[in-house]
């Protein structure tokens, strides 16, 4: 992307990050969720943040469908739109972080050079977690009867039927979404953060 405003200049912050996790008892970051649609983004997210916020983390979920009701609500799905909507939660989600939140991102985020650049805008807090689950297992449970509507040609570029995704190469964290239950998936996320977003005692 081309940047258009000149003269400007970055001020630092006067809170340094690792002050901010100190007060909040634990790290910022980005769980970057990707999938297919209805491989379980939302529902895992949301149940997440419940967990986490009930257990005393600041934690924060930004979802496909919520965002593209308003700060992405100009964008379609062209490989075009979905870059632009992609680099925009990029941004957005390094912020939250940067207040300190785990922010819990649930977008399909289908092209790898997309995830790439989002990984740049937030560096080393940024954690790519693969919700796999393949086309097959995802048109079964349809929650949203998208893919029937894909099928019949009703929605151009449906993701897993005329539009690609690309799988991760090197995620941080990958779960089988296809065999295992949410109970399961949502646990296997607890104990990813508590590993990574936790410091030691005395640490
Ligand atoms: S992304 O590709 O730009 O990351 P995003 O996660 O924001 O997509 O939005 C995906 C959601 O939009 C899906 O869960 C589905 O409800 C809806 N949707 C509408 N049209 C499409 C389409 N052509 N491909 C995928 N999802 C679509």
């Amino acid at each position: 992307m081309v940047q258009k405003s000149t003269n400007i200049t970055s001020v630092e912050h006067r809170v340094p990050r690792d002050v901010r996790w100190k007060a909040n008892g634990h790290r910022g970051g980005i769980l970057w969720f990707t999938g297919l649609s209805g491989s379980g983004k939302t529902t895992l997210a949301f149940e997440l943040e419940k967990r986490l916020f009930d257990r005393g983390f600041q934690v924060y979920v930004l979802d496909g469908d919520n965002i593209r009701h308003g700060l992405s609500a100009d964008l379609g799905f062209s490989p075009a739109d979905r870059q632009e909507n992609i680099r925009r939660i990029g941004e957005v989600a390094a912020l939250f972080a940067g207040a300190g939140n785990i922010t819990i991102s649930a977008f399909i985020s289908p092209y790898r050079e997309d995830r790439r650049q989002a990984r740049r805008a937030a560096d080393d807090i940024f954690h790519e977690i693969y919700l796999n689950a393949d086309v097959e297992t995802c048109e079964k449970r349809d929650p949203k009867g998208l893919y029937k509507k894909a099928r019949r040609g009703e929605i151009p570029d449906f993701t897993g039927i005329s539009a690609p995704y690309e799988a991760p190469e090197n995620p941080e964290l990958i779960v089988d979404t296809r065999s295992r239950s949410v109970e399961q998936c949502v646990n296997d996320i607890l104990g990813y953060v508590e590993q990574n977003f936790v410091p030691a005692k005395g640490r």
